[in-house]
């Protein structure tokens, strides 16, 4: 859980818009709900790397240095990452790491960079196929864990690949040597018209990916609350995320400038319960439906089944369903919204949903 800078800056980051967002992850209590991890994106390196092939951060926007950074993010009790990418240029044609994986991993470590993110963005030789960017994948985490053990690895699977045979094993592969591998194109168009179908086809994409995830391993469905409220999202598209993103147990990190999410967003994204069922250790895996509704369920540590309704179809849908749909033995139980916080008793569960909308409840006996 933490911070990543790209829906907001983009390119244009500086150390000082950093730490002042560090700074607010402090202070606006999200830090302390868990959002920890203060992680530059794409943007902060050099347009070249210096003459002895070390990478270093572009001093106009970091006059001080990432390593200086990297100590003010400590200093207020918070991690730190940075981004490259596993070929010779990043994502926006910035030095990669190509050749270069041992030479950086020891400068991310020397830093004390406490979670690197490797982006897929080509600059590859021609001859790379599938298997042989897993092993370069491979190879640059254990060069990072070589120079620091404790080190966070996040993977960039290629996405454009999500849904060929080839994504699969690469999947499989990455529960193997990385924590977290994004299995989830990015959130563009980020307007309020595309954030319910680029939501629920985020879940679509993740759901049949449950098996790799677990402890210290897991499907990263991208960043949350993208450019919050500038993007034109609602609270309840962040709510609908959110929603997703803990059924899937996906990380939680915000892109958006902390100082701007109103008190409604702030809530939504410390809501305990959402976050518990986050980091509860396990993705979701049972699904049932009722007509257009899907109802996607995983063990709530607060005790009894975490689901999550989900409207796929058009139009506004009601779904039906037994209590013991949801391994409730009971012929009584309760429904506790976890968004409303209220808490309603029920024999049988009937929801009505708009189309592309979700609704987040904790069923237990009663
Ligand atoms: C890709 C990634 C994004 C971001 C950008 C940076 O598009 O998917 O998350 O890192 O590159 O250029």
């Amino acid at each position: 859980m933490g911070y990543n800078t790209w829906y907001q800056f983009r390119t244009s980051i500086t150390e000082s818009e950093v730490i002042r967002q560090a700074e607010l992850l402090v202070s606006s209590g999200l830090a302390a709900a868990g959002y920890t991890c203060v992680n530059l994106d794409d943007g902060w390196m050099a347009a070249a790397r210096a003459a002895n092939g070390e990478l270093t951060g572009d001093t106009a926007k970091f006059p001080h240095g990432i390593g200086w950074l990297a100590e003010r993010i400590h200093a207020l009790g918070l991690r730190f990452g940075v981004y490259t990418a596993i070929g010779t240029r990043t994502c926006q044609s910035l030095p990669g790491s190509w050749e270069h994986y041992d030479q950086d991993a020891a400068a991310f470590a020397a830093w004390g960079v406490d979670f690197v993110k490797v982006d897929d963005c080509g600059g590859l030789p021609a001859s790379t196929t599938a298997e042989t960017l897993t092993e370069h994948f491979r190879e640059f985490g254990a060069c990072l864990r070589q120079h620091n053990p404790d080190v966070v690895y996040s993977q960039e699977l290629p996405i454009h690949q999500i849904g060929k045979p080839s994504f699969l094993p690469a999947v499989r592969a990455s529960a193997g040597f990385s924590h977290m591998w994004r299995v989830a194109h990015d959130e563009y168009p980020l307007t309020p018209q595309n954030a319910s179908p680029m939501i629920l086809s985020h879940l679509a994409a993740v759901l049949p990916l449950h098996s790799f995830a677990g402890p210290g391993h897991w499907n990263d469905l991208d960043m949350v609350a993208p450019n919050f409220p500038a993007s034109g999202w609602t609270l309840a598209d962040l709510r609908n995320q959110l929603s997703v993103w803990a059924m899937e147990a996906s990380p939680l990190l915000i892109s958006a400038d902390i100082g701007a999410l109103p008190p409604g967003a702030l809530a939504a994204l410390k809501n305990p319960h959402m976050i518990a069922l986050d980091q509860s250790g396990a993705q979701c895996s049972t699904m049932t439906g009722s007509g257009h509704i899907s109802a996607l369920m995983k063990p709530d540590p607060a005790g009894g089944t975490a689901v999550l309704f989900v409207n796929l179809g058009t139009g506004q849908a009601t779904g039906n369903f037994a209590l013991s749909q949801f391994g409730i033995a009971s012929a009584q139980a309760t429904a506790h919204d976890v968004w409303t916080g209220e808490t309603t008793a029920l024999s049988e569960v009937s929801v009505t949903i708009e189309e592309g909308q979700t609704n987040l409840v904790q069923l237990k006996e009663a």
